[in-house]
């Protein structure tokens, strides 16, 4: 009798333990589907693009171009952001391509 006790409480454990895991994986299928909205993209401007560009766009720092006058297309957008061009580095390692394609929907709204 007090071994099945033993047993069913060692099961119980068992199946109680494997019923956490499924939920964690959950959690982090959540994360990698938050979408990445143009206001992330802002902060992600902010952080890695004002040096040259300022928060505005209009900084010119290291011989950046105003971003406020450009006359790019968004595909010539998304490509100076992965390819880069003269001074500006290329950040095709560095911000994955959804990011990169928020961020020329960013860079529009700095012009006027
Ligand atoms: C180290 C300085 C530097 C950083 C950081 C930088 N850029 Fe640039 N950017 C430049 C320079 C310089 C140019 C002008 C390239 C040329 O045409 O000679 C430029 C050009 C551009 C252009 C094209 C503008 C036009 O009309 O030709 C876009 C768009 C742009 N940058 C977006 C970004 C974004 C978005 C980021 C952040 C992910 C960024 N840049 C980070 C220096 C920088």
């Amino acid at each position: 009798m007090v071994l099945r006790i033993l047993f069913f409480g060692i099961l119980f454990s068992l199946t109680s333990c494997s019923e956490n895991s499924p939920e964690k994986v959950e959690v982090s299928k959540e994360e990698i589907k938050t979408p990445f909205t143009v206001a992330d993209a802002k902060d992600l401007f902010l952080s890695k693009c004002t040096v040259c560009h300022g928060s505005d766009g209009k900084l010119c720092a290291s011989q950046a171009k105003d971003l406020s006058i450009s006359k790019l297309s968004d595909e010539e957008i998304l490509d100076r952001i992965k390819h880069g061009k003269n001074a500006m580095p290329p950040f095709e390692g560095l911000i994955p391509e959804d990011q990169r394609k928020m961020l020329v929907s960013f860079v529009k709204t700095l012009k006027k």
